[in-house]
């Protein structure tokens, strides 16, 4: 007897970059950062190993909100904390939006979005971003008919104009790195009839983000993680700043312990290096200037990046993305191939070590001129 809900057995599921052995390759394909976390999360973990882990944490990360709300100068009941910001992203889509809803996002832009929805039984509303990778007027109007709205990837049958519940919005976007100025988004959350969650996932490599507009408008919610310019991918924590009465809300959904003890203290102490991180992010964003620099010069076709990674994209098809891929993977260098249906595809690339990069542009290079092996 098959009691699996039909969505869930309809869809693909969520498959994330591929993770190798330790040592087995070079990683340039998840986005995480090449450097060393701050020693005072390690400290704050072996502080809490020694103490014990007997008793059960927190339930709601209480230092970390603090320690965050203090750096982004918004009360502790702003905050609320995740077990990476997946756990947030899938906290805010439970929240909102109920089977047979719509959740819109940009396309092409994170995947995880659309298996979100689709577990929750919901419809996603994927609108394609502008050639210049700006957003059409469409993605904050009310969802309309298939006939009227030619940005979506796939026409949507009987929409109920009411039925948009959620909207996603990665600012810096993967996988293009592009940012959209914050007037602009400003100008989205205005439009729109339900909340914007603005991923800045990326935001660090950035120098600008919107937690302002969490202030000034009570639609936007912000979703953070601590596993990119934080450089605790392994830790698994993520946060969101959104207004008080939101907050209360998704708190009924998380898991009662969506926290561990190990993971609060790591995150409590990384937010509160401050200088660790502005040091970390300068020294990547320089890597990814020079990385996006010469990928240019080789001949890819590369937006200006706003995050610890660059898109490149042959601008004929003359080049096989896959067979560049697979050329790098057979010389210990693992970079992201993304396919995106009905719209193109490319080479991720994350911002590594100098060394690494200067490595992995050296067999680019060698590709191109012919060598396979
Ligand atoms: C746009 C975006 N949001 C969220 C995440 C999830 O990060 P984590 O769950 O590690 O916090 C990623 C990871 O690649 C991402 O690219």
């Amino acid at each position: 007897m098959n009691c699996v809900r039909e969505n869930i057995e309809a869809m693909a599921g969520y498959v994330p970059g591929e993770q190798p052995k330790e040592g087995e390759a070079v990683k340039l394909n998840t986005n995480e950062n090449p450097y060393r976390a701050s020693e005072k999360a390690y400290d704050a973990i072996r502080a809490v190993a020694d103490k014990g882990l007997s008793r059960y944490p927190n339930a709601v990360g209480a230092a970390f909100r603090e320690a965050a709300a203090n750096v982004y100068g918004v009360e502790p009941d702003w905050v609320m904390c995740g077990n990476g910001s997946d756990d947030i992203l899938t906290i805010l889509t439970r929240t909102f939006v109920g089977e047979n809803q719509i959740l819109r996002l940009p396309y092409p832009s994170y995947i995880l979005y659309k298996s979100l929805a689709e577990i929750q039984g919901a419809r996603s509303e994927e609108v394609f971003f502008n050639d210049d990778w700006s957003l059409p007027d469409y993605f904050a109007q009310k969802p309309a008919t298939t006939a009227t709205a030619p940005f979506r990837v796939a026409p949507l049958e009987n929409v109920d104009p009411n039925s948009l519940k959620l909207v996603y919005l990665p600012n810096p976007n993967s996988p293009s790195g592009t940012l959209l100025e914050k007037d602009a988004i400003a100008k989205i959350a205005d439009a729109l009839p339900c909340p914007l969650v603005v991923d800045e996932a990326y935001a660090d490599f950035a120098g600008q983000n919107c937690v302002e507009l969490v202030k000034e408008n009570p639609r936007v919610i912000i979703s953070r993680t601590m596993s990119k310019s934080y450089a605790l991918a392994g830790l698994r924590f993520g946060f969101m700043i959104a207004r008080p009465e939101i907050i209360e809300q998704t708190l009924k959904v998380k898991d009662s312990y969506n926290c561990d003890a190990l993971s609060i203290a790591a995150a409590t102490a990384a937010i509160q290096d401050q200088e660790w991180l502005a040091q970390t992010t300068q020294k990547i964003v320089a890597t990814r200037e020079r990385l996006a620099a010469k990928m240019r010069e080789l001949g890819f076709l590369v937006p200006e990046s706003h995050a610890n990674f660059t898109w490149n994209a042959w601008p004929t098809d003359e080049l096989s993305h896959e067979e560049l891929y697979l050329f790098l993977k057979r010389n210990g260098y693992l970079v992201r191939y993304m396919k995106y249906a009905a719209w193109g595809e490319g080479l991720r690339i994350s911002v590594g070590t100098d060394e690494d990069v200067d490595a992995c542009l050296a067999l680019v290079e060698d590709f191109l001129n012919g060598r396979r092996d």
